[in-house]
């Protein structure tokens, strides 16, 4: 096979969106439109991706630095292949070039594959039957069903008008054929401008031979204009990424009460109830279960493990069969091992527990290391800020903590050490020791009387 060059049209202003940011930089599934392009075009392994752009382009070359990427600049948008045209000086001779369009980012690698593949000696489009056409360019044939031309909506006559095949605006052609005809463009038409569909006719002129590809997925072709288009793509992801995950064996308890912003990898027989949101790259083990409600970024969840709902978890690792939630929020630089218990209204920042170790209520424990089997009271606090600086807590094996406890670091509970409840702890507590530090006397007063509120 000849090298592949593919060339995405990304110059288009977006102006429909009524957005400060590039077209092509809204996401679909936490991905920008024009990343998901890429993705389909890496997946093709070509010798060249050149982007044209325009409008808004040094935020969009910016989110892509590090992509192989040619950036070719349109900087007045002349139509398409005008934008083409731009790219010319960087197409390889004997290679074959796939055209795709920036804006749609459901666009499949089967049938790009497809086109590419009839492309060595031929001009292949990929063309969908549009119930509405209107505004598309159309697939004429000929008696034969050959395929004679495309004309522009604007440039149809009425009886043109009438055919449903329309242009996606995705083709493949030999790069030699191509910088033939692309001198030969003109904007003699009703929009004035240099239309890459007019090759199709300087193809059939040459007796090149044109195939156009029907494809009966419309969403794989559906550029996004405007917000409502980009609201529909987006569910239509999040369906087909729900679809894929129960025919690999989740369970979910609503496949249209999930939403994936990244990637999702789940072992054998998890379950996922409604409204959660993964975003970044989450892997659940097998028979994890997660409640409603919660959302996950960036973790790695073992076998076993049990989220209850309301949870939030950022950039933490949770070993096997441990118990999370309702209402756990687990932040960034976590791990907690095997077994262990996160319950409700807990914060967890940058802490590293060890198995079999239980914070149950209403605590936050930052920055701090929690050895095996430490019972963390409820109202824990680790207070590992002093307004300037931050500083750890050790709290090592087998250590219990009482309730309303504050834990003043730099600070080290020994193995085995007991912390009673609602002591500030300032010092090292020794291993094994009870440690404790409270106003010393309890008083009672007997003729004390509650305030009565002042009438007025
Ligand atoms: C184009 C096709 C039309 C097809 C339709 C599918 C032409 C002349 N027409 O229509 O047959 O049915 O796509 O959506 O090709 N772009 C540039 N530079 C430009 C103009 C466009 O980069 O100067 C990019 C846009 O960013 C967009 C793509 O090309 O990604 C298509 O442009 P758009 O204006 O949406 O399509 P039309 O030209 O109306
Ligand atoms: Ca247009």
């Amino acid at each position: 096979m000849p090298n592949l060059n593919i060339v995405i049209l990304a110059a288009g202003k977006g102006t429909r969106m009524h957005s400060d940011l590039a077209k092509v930089l809204h996401e679909i599934g936490g991905q920008s439109i024009l990343g998901h392009v890429l993705a389909c075009a890496k997946a093709l392994k070509p010798s060249k991706i050149i982007v044209v752009y325009g409008y808004g382009g040094e935020a969009v070359k910016a989110q892509f630095a590090n992509e192989p990427i040619v950036w070719v600049n349109q900087a007045e948008q002349l139509g398409t292949g005008h934008a083409v045209q731009q790219a010319l000086p960087h197409l390889e001779k004997n290679a074959t070039t796939l055209i795709l369009l920036g804006d749609v980012p459901l666009v499949a690698s089967s049938d790009c594959q497809k086109l590419i593949d009839l492309a060595t000696d031929k001009l292949a489009i990929l063309s969908f039957n549009k119930t509405d056409p209107s505004g598309y360019g159309r697939i004429v044939r000929d008696g034969n069903g050959q395929v004679n031309a495309i004309v522009e909506h604007k440039d149809a006559s009425e009886q043109q008008r009438k055919i449903i095949e329309v242009n996606t605006g995705m083709m493949a052609m030999p790069n030699n054929k191509l910088v033939q005809w692309l001198a030969q463009l003109s904007n003699n038409n009703a929009q004035g401008e240099y239309y890459l569909t007019d090759i199709v006719a300087f193809a059939v002129q040459q007796g090149v031979a044109v195939v156009a590809e029907i494809t009966a997925d419309e969403w794989s072709v559906t550029g996004i204009n405007a917000k409502t288009d980009l609201a529909q793509i987006e569910r239509i992801y999040q369906q087909r990424y729900a679809q894929r995950l129960l025919q690999q064996g989740v369970t979910l308890k609503d496949s249209a009460r999930i939403d994936i912003r990244g990637e999702l990898v789940c072992g054998r027989d998890v379950q996922i109830d409604v409204n959660c949101l993964f975003e970044g790259k989450v892997q659940l083990g097998d028979k994890v279960k997660i409640a409603p409600n919660c959302v996950i970024k960036n973790a790695n969840i073992a076998a076993g493990t049990q989220i209850a709902a309301f949870s939030h978890i950022d950039d933490t690792q949770i070993g096997q069969n441990a118990r999370i939630g309702p209402f756990a929020r687990l932040r960034p630089g976590t791990t907690l091992a095997d077994d262990t218990h996160v319950g409700n209204f807990v914060e967890l920042k940058n802490a590293q527990v060890d198995s079999a170790s239980k914070i149950n209520h209403l605590s936050y424990v930052g920055d701090a290391t929690v050895g095996k089997h430490v019972n963390v009271g409820a109202g824990t606090i680790t207070c590992n800020y002093d307004g300037a600086n931050k500083f750890r807590t050790v709290i090592e094996d087998d250590v219990f903590i009482g309730s309303d406890t504050q834990l003043v670091a730099p600070v080290t509970l020994g193995k085995g050490a007991t912390i009673a409840a609602g002591s500030t702890i300032t010092k090292d507590a020794p291993a094994g020791q009870l440690t404790f530090c409270r106003a010393k006397d309890q008083k009672s007063i007997a003729a004390w009387k509650r305030p009565l509120k002042v009438k007025k």
